[in-house]
């Protein structure tokens, strides 16, 4: 007998970002994302006992083969046996598709293997036939997340999600990623993300490969200790709802990033000159309108612009006034905070 799990999870963009890892996977700082609404990983997951001879799993994205990525998720899910010890007697079929465009840059890795995590948990308690308490079976399936990619620990929360200890917040881990829920003002309860598609090739060095180049960074330390001190500020600015601060870090966490990615051994850059042009026009935009809004960058030349849902219809007109002619086919992607994964079977 065959049984189905179907989960939707969704990308995240890191507002604090996660830039050097350590371990098993564990983080050099703790990071903090939204999870977008959007742009969602639908995995469905299929199973069945093994029989000799079977393949131990097979893996379609969007109706094709994809071998490179089948043997990824197989060594992935062989290193699972002792989280879920039930994996080995089983067979697997993995069908995943995305609702973003798969050369659209958006990082697919956050929704993917949080998506696959749920699914999983959920079959190892279809098979115990025992449900786990809720917050259990989120934090498992966060930890299991993180282990296919760091940045898909806090695609399993809806909203803002931390990554990593934080001074102040007991229950935060390197091991998982937890909700962060305290009174957040309402300016950035409804927070829109339009991604700007500057450029969609294929990056020339993976995040992997940049973790990897912050091992003997110069500016390491330095790095981390940024990454602590504006998470301590951000915390706060969420809660008082001051727009202007909110800016300022995440810019600085945005460029940071990029500014590593520059400073490395070797060194590397993925901006494109339209994003410093888009940067600019935004930023002057902001002067000389008093308006809430600003950047963050990914590992990559696209820009997430964020704003209130106020103030939707006058950037709206900004986007296509100034900024459309430096988007890749004008393209983008109406995006914005979304309420985390959902199951569907
Ligand atoms: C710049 O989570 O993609 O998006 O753990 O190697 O899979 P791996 O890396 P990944 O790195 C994400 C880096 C980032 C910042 C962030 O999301 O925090």
């Amino acid at each position: 007998m065959e049984n189905t799990i179907i989960w939707e999870s969704p990308s995240n963009i890191a507002l604090i970002k996660y830039w050097g890892k350590m371990g098993e996977q564990l983080p050099c700082n703790p990071s903090l994302s939204m999870s977008l609404k959007a742009s969602v990983s639908r995995f469905e997951l299929s199973y069945s006992l093994k029989k000799e001879g079977d393949k131990d799993l097979v893996y379609l994205f969007e109706g094709k083969e994809n071998n490179a990525f089948e043997e990824k998720l197989s060594r992935f899910i062989a290193s699972l046996s002792n989280d879920l010890p039930c994996l080995g007697r089983y067979r697997l079929k993995i069908l995943s598709s995305n609702t973003f465009p798969h050369s659209a840059g958006i990082a697919s890795s956050a929704s993917a293997m949080s998506a696959l995590a749920l699914c999983l948990c959920s079959m190892q308690e279809a098979i115990d036939e025992m449900e786990m308490p809720r917050d259990f079976f989120l934090q498992k399936a966060s930890r299991i997340a993180r282990l296919g990619s760091g940045s898909a620990s806090r695609s399993v929360f809806g909203q803002y999600a931390i990554w990593g200890e934080v001074e102040g917040q007991t229950e935060s881990s390197n091991y998982f990623a937890i909700p962060f829920k305290e009174n957040i003002h309402p300016v950035f309860q409804e927070l829109q993300d339009t991604i700007l598609m500057i450029d969609s090739s294929p990056k020339k060095v993976s995040s992997t490969a940049g973790h990897g180049l912050m091992k003997n960074h110069p500016y390491a330390d330095a790095r981390f200790h940024q990454a602590r001190l504006n998470m301590a500020d951000l915390l706060l600015v969420l809660e008082e709802g001051d727009f202007d601060k909110f800016a300022r870090i995440v810019e600085n966490e945005a460029l940071s990033l990029h500014g590593l990615m520059m400073s490395s051994n070797p060194s590397y850059t993925l901006l494109k000159p339209n994003t410093l042009t888009a940067i600019d026009r935004i930023k002057a935009f902001r002067d000389a309108n008093q308006l809430p809004l600003c950047f963050t960058l990914d590992a990559g030349p696209n820009i997430h612009l964020l704003y209130p849902k106020a103030d939707e219809k006058v950037i709206q007109n900004f986007i296509q006034e100034e900024l459309l002619e430096l988007l890749e086919d004008g393209k983008y992607i109406q995006d914005g905070m979304g309420n985390g994964p959902t199951r569907i079977k």
